[in-house]
């Protein structure tokens, strides 16, 4: 039973059995049997939610998730697991250190595992952790240091020269990233002195580098990293090590596995020690006597953090003798004689260099803030919507001021309020616009809404904006179509329309001369535009942007008239009587096909061949797959992954990106991973790829 899917719904889950659970004495045996199969399932769940989160943080650099959902799951996680030992899993993420190997390096086994640190979140945690630590090591003394936000290396030297730099990987097996440590100029080739030893640290990219690596990506049309983390893992992880060289890492080393050998006996002089032998290290550092300084050593950092040249997420707390922190020792995943203090999310204050207008497809004018630039909860912040003319004038919002700005719900950045009392008096008050600030025509606005609407059918920002939605991924799909491109082809008049995108083939010769593009970017976007032909109704529905018809409207739409010839002429009141299409939506499809020009679209793209009529996807069981969880690992070759899972699907099977006790089977491709050796420690049935296509073949 896979009921969550998302936090709201968890606590909706929670509430649910939370209130059947304070029931029990009056429910039978069966409803609370039902109960903690609910209970399991949502572990289950949550199992799954993280491991995916894992993975995607850690092998992909793409988080999807904040650092403060991930945690608040985990801790869910951990009570559970505490309250209910007989339904934890071999796969949890709380035995387990989040990360995969990627393909393309080679592997490295640590030979003592790379652990990652248990996290605490306010002062009476912090106060827990020392009480925990008291227990066994009375008067305990601690190193304070910042935890800096990049990614952990080790770094291996035989004989005083640098042998081998690697990530973390999964904690046992990492990536070998020689070659782009040795571009990293504070990290040394040759040691002080000819020694056998292991350092590790973090490798970072400082909060300037990370500006100007991106506003160059800018120039140059590339995708912007979101934030220093990324940038640097995102160069690490590069077979040329000419890039990493190029990217301006640094480091700051912080541990020193079996410290003992080299003499020293605390962790202080372990770091003194690496100072000494060449190595970075923080010099950020308090040895802290009871928990006051501690603290005070936790809200200091927390006032200054912004004014220092790179990220830090947090402070690590470690008890400095290394005869306790043995008798501590460790969990199967964090030391014991250690922890990270994690800054809670943030808010920052930065000026308000301008409001500027733009015109979405729908004729929407917003005004957006122009934000001189500033990193917020790891990402850099330059620009964020004013949604409209109420919101800035409740707010009182000018141009000039210090505003202060949050991260709505951890996605969006937003405008919460101004700092009055940084005001000079040469702040410039907010003035709506009366005319659409691309084609010049007047806005209007209704009633009933705060936004005001560019009703110009020509103006060209809608037009882009529509072009641009139009080849969009959950649209029709036609890859390489992103907004500077749509925005460069209108220009120069090979895109007017959306029917202009079919006869773009015409041109291609011209277009293979424009600058950037040669004969096989051009051929890959002629054959994506030809692809996107034979998309099944609901794409085409919510590609041509029909106000309201969002992709669910455009799948119902579809499901339920089959044919865009019975959509088109299908009437307001037949509109209405399909489930949940409602009176606004009605009104909208009416008003669109009652457009000549809508119709004379739709019947161009009808002659092209654009495919017009609901493809479904049939689900047609068998036994092989029917029920089954699968999970898909290593590089497959004849078959695009998101091709693979969607015939598992229509064969009636599941997937996920785990693999656990509840697997049934593991298709494996090129250069499989962790989950390989995982299915097989299990027991778990393996289909090599060849397997796998017989399997699906004529199905
Ligand atoms: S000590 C066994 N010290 O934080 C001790 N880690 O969330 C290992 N980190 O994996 C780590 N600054 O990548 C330590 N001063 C610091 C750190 C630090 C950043 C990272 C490190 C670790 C992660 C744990």
């Amino acid at each position: 039973m896979m009921i969550i899917r998302n936090k709201y719904n968890i606590f909706h889950y929670k509430f649910v059995i939370g209130f059947i659970i304070n029931l029990r004495i009056i429910i039978s045996h069966d409803i609370m049997n039902m109960v903690i199969n609910m209970i399991q399932d949502h572990m289950d769940e949550l199992i799954e939610i993280l491991n995916r989160a894992s993975y995607e943080y850690h092998t992909l650099d793409k988080p999807t998730i904040t650092d403060q959902e991930y945690d608040s799951y985990l801790r869910e996680l951990i009570k559970l697991e505490e309250k209910y030992p007989e339904f934890k899993r071999l796969d949890s993420p709380t035995v387990r250190v989040g990360g995969e190997v990627i393909d393309g390096f080679n592997k490295v086994v640590h030979e003592v595992p790379m652990l990652s640190l248990s996290n605490v979140f306010n002062e009476s945690e912090i106060i827990a952790f020392d009480e925990r630590v008291k227990k066994e090591i009375p008067n305990p003394k601690y190193v304070c240091e910042l935890k800096i936000d990049g990614l952990s290396v080790s770094l291996l030297y035989k004989n005083g020269k640098l042998v081998r730099g690697a990530t973390r990987g999964d904690g046992i097996t990492g990536e070998d990233i020689t070659h782009n440590v040795k571009t990293i100029k504070n990290i040394p080739l040759s040691l002080s002195e000819p020694l056998d030893i292991e350092i590790r640290g973090e490798i970072y990219m400082s909060k300037d580098s990370f500006l100007s690596l991106n506003e160059e990506r800018k120039r140059n049309g590339m995708d912007l990293f979101a934030n220093p983390r990324n940038a640097a893992a995102g160069s690490v992880r590069q077979l040329d090590s000419k890039i990493a060289a190029s990217r301006n890492l640094s480091s700051f080393l912080y541990h020193l596995p079996n410290a003992e050998q080299y003499g020293v006996n605390s962790h202080y002089k372990a770091l003194e020690l690496m100072k000494k032998l060449g190595f970075t290290v923080n010099p950020n550092i308090k040895k802290v006597e009871g928990i006051k300084e501690l603290l005070s050593f936790i809200e200091k950092w927390t006032q200054n953090r912004e004014t220092l040249p790179y990220e830090i997420d947090g402070i690590v707390i470690k008890l400095d003798d290394l005869n306790a922190q043995k008798k501590l020792g460790y969990t199967a995943k964090y030391p014991r004689w250690a922890t990270a203090y994690k800054f809670p999310a943030m808010e920052v204050y930065t000026k308000l260099r301008d409001i500027k207008f733009s015109v979405g497809r729908t004729g929407q004018v917003t005004p957006n803030a122009i934000l001189e630039p500033v990193i917020l909860a790891g990402s850099t912040i330059s620009k964020t919507t004013l949604h409209n003319e109420e919101y800035v004038m409740l707010r009182d919002i000018r141009i000039g001021d210090i505003v202060s700005i949050k991260k709505a719900g951890d996605v969006i950045p937003e405008v919460v309020g101004v700092l009055e009392e940084r005001r000079t008096g040469k702040e410039i008050p907010f003035e709506m616009i009366k005319n659409c600030p691309i084609c010049g025509s007047s806005l209007t606005k209704k009633e009933t809404e705060a936004a005001y609407y560019c009703k110009n059918p020509h103006c060209d920002a809608k037009k882009i904006e529509g072009l641009i939605h139009y080849a969009s991924r959950d649209a029709m799909n036609i890859e390489g179509f992103g907004d500077s491109i749509v925005e460069d082809f209108y220009n120069m008049g090979y895109l007017k329309n959306i029917s202009d995108y079919y006869t773009l083939y015409q041109f291609k010769e011209e277009l293979m001369e424009l600058e950037g593009f040669g004969n096989k970017s051009i051929q890959n976007l002629l054959d994506s535009i030809e692809e996107s032909k034979s998309n099944s109704l609901e794409r085409l529905l919510f590609a041509l942007g029909i106000r309201h018809v969002g992709k669910k409207t455009g799948k119902i739409l579809a499901d339920y008239f089959k044919t865009m010839d019975r959509l088109e002429k299908a009437t307001y009141e037949e509109l209405v009587e399909v489930h949940d299409i409602g009176e606004i939506i009605a009104e909208s499809i009416v008003n669109y096909f009652a457009e000549p020009q809508n119709k004379e679209l739709i019947q161009s793209l009808r002659t092209i061949g654009v495919n017009m009529s609901y493809i479904e996807k049939k689900i047609s069981e068998n036994a092989e797959f029917l029920g089954k969880t699968f999970v898909l690992t290593g590089t497959l070759v004849a078959i695009k992954r998101e091709e693979a899972k969607e015939k598992i699907e229509l064969l009636g099977g599941k997937t996920s990106s785990t693999v656990s006790p509840k697997t049934d089977v593991v298709v494996v491709g090129d250069n499989p991973g962790s989950k390989f050796s995982k299915a097989k420690e299990l027991g778990i049935l393996i289909w090599n790829e060849q397997d796998f296509l017989e399997k699906i073949k004529n199905k």
